[in-house]
């Protein structure tokens, strides 16, 4: 147990999801309540914890934001205190280790305990800063539910039903043209979005990075539709899913980010594909960041609320060095070590996975 703290800092960190403004609002709000706690807020992630951006956050910034998608504190993915890009010349980048930066601002804005909302990126350098002597209270976001020693991240739900409703609409249209409409979706190592979004939409074939596929399976589902009288196909792909004989498909490289693979792309190639194998006509969507805007799904909502209240009560409480998680339906606080010693992907006899195949999906592996 740590020492009680009276001033927070609460960062987003990462990509940005629906459920993180529910969080903000919690912590804020329980803080204050219930232990007369100040808290600030540092914009744009780990860049505003380095650069000495934040204010305390008032009242009126917490009303009204539960529904609210995004962050009203900004977010970045290119700010890790300990591979920081720094300008050093006009158009010449450097990756520096800045973290002296932010353990400076830290002390200067007396700042007791920092709640870090973020995947399992953010949860790496929350780590970093509790081994530096920061008292640190982790909670897990992300879309692609990917963050170990958790059965859910909040943001999740959200992608998860933009997965459905994008393959409702997609299945009347394909139907119409007789064609197969793949649909890329995000999760980047983990194919938890693909697996319960392509589930939730009826998808025909779903592609993970977690089961290996071949060509010939893909086109041989998509023949046999066809050959029953069905002639169109729902094909849903991970974004991270391997290629047979190949790797994953990258989008692009960018230094300034801890992981610089950026993946997408592998939507366009398997629809080719599938018009080579097969003949039929295939068109490619590609979900992208409609996952991860708009309003938070009630489910999210409630998980956000849940992990902010907790957190605001770890952090005040002096138990620091945790994240917040939940657990067999409850919300409880799991060592910060744990959180990271793993990434949770989809483990390949995972009970939905046996649940779409016995109602005939294919993953393309049979
Ligand atoms: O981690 C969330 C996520 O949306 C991934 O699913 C995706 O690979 C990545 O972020 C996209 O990052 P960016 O918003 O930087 O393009």
């Amino acid at each position: 147990m740590g020492f009680p703290a009276q001033r927070i800092g609460i960062l987003t960190g990462g990509g940005d999801c629906p459920g993180l403004n529910g969080v903000i609002r919690a912590v804020a709000k329980t803080a204050q309540g219930t232990y007369g706690a100040a808290t600030l807020g540092i914009e744009d992630g780990f860049e505003g914890l380095v650069e000495g951006r934040m204010h305390e956050l008032v009242p009126r910034e917490l009303s009204g934001i539960l529904a609210l998608g995004g962050t009203i504190l900004g977010t970045s993915n290119k700010g890790d205190p300990w591979h920081y890009p720094v300008e050093t010349a006009p158009g010449k980048l450097e990756i520096q280790d800045v973290s002296y930066k932010a353990l400076r601002n830290i002390e200067r804005w007396g700042i007791d305990a920092l709640v870090a909302v973020g995947g399992d990126g953010t949860m790496h350098i929350a780590s970093r800063l509790m081994a530096a002597g920061v008292p640190v209270v982790g909670v897990p976001k992300t879309i692609d539910n990917d963050v170990a020693a958790t059965d859910v991240t909040f943001g999740f739900d959200t992608a998860v039903s933009v997965v459905s409703e994008a393959i409702d609409r997609l299945t009347t249209t394909a139907s119409s043209h007789h064609r197969v409409m793949v649909v890329e979706v995000m999760g980047r190592y983990a194919g938890w979005i693909a697996l319960m979004g392509g589930v939730a939409g009826g998808a025909d074939v779903i592609l993970l990075p977690e089961i290996p596929f071949r060509w010939e399976h893909v086109f041989r589902k998509v023949n046999e539709r066809h050959a029953s009288g069905k002639r169109y196909s729902i094909v849903c792909v991970a974004e991270g899913a391997r290629l047979p004989g190949g790797g994953e498909v990258i989008r692009e490289l960018d230094i300034r980010r801890t992981d610089a693979k950026q993946l997408g792309g592998i939507g366009a190639v398997v629809a080719a594909e599938i018009q080579a194998g097969t003949g039929d006509e295939a068109r490619v969507v590609v979900l992208g960041h409609l996952q991860r805007g708009g309003s938070p799904t009630a489910a999210d909502r409630l998980l956000a609320t849940g992990y902010g209240v907790a957190a605001a009560h770890c952090a005040c409480s002096g138990q620091h060095g945790v994240m917040v998680a939940m657990r067999n339906g409850a919300v409880v606080p799991v060592p910060l070590a744990e959180a990271t010693a793993s990434q949770r992907t989809v483990p390949p006899d995972h009970e939905m996975v046996r649940a779409a195949r016995a109602v005939g999906t294919s993953f393309g592996d049979a």
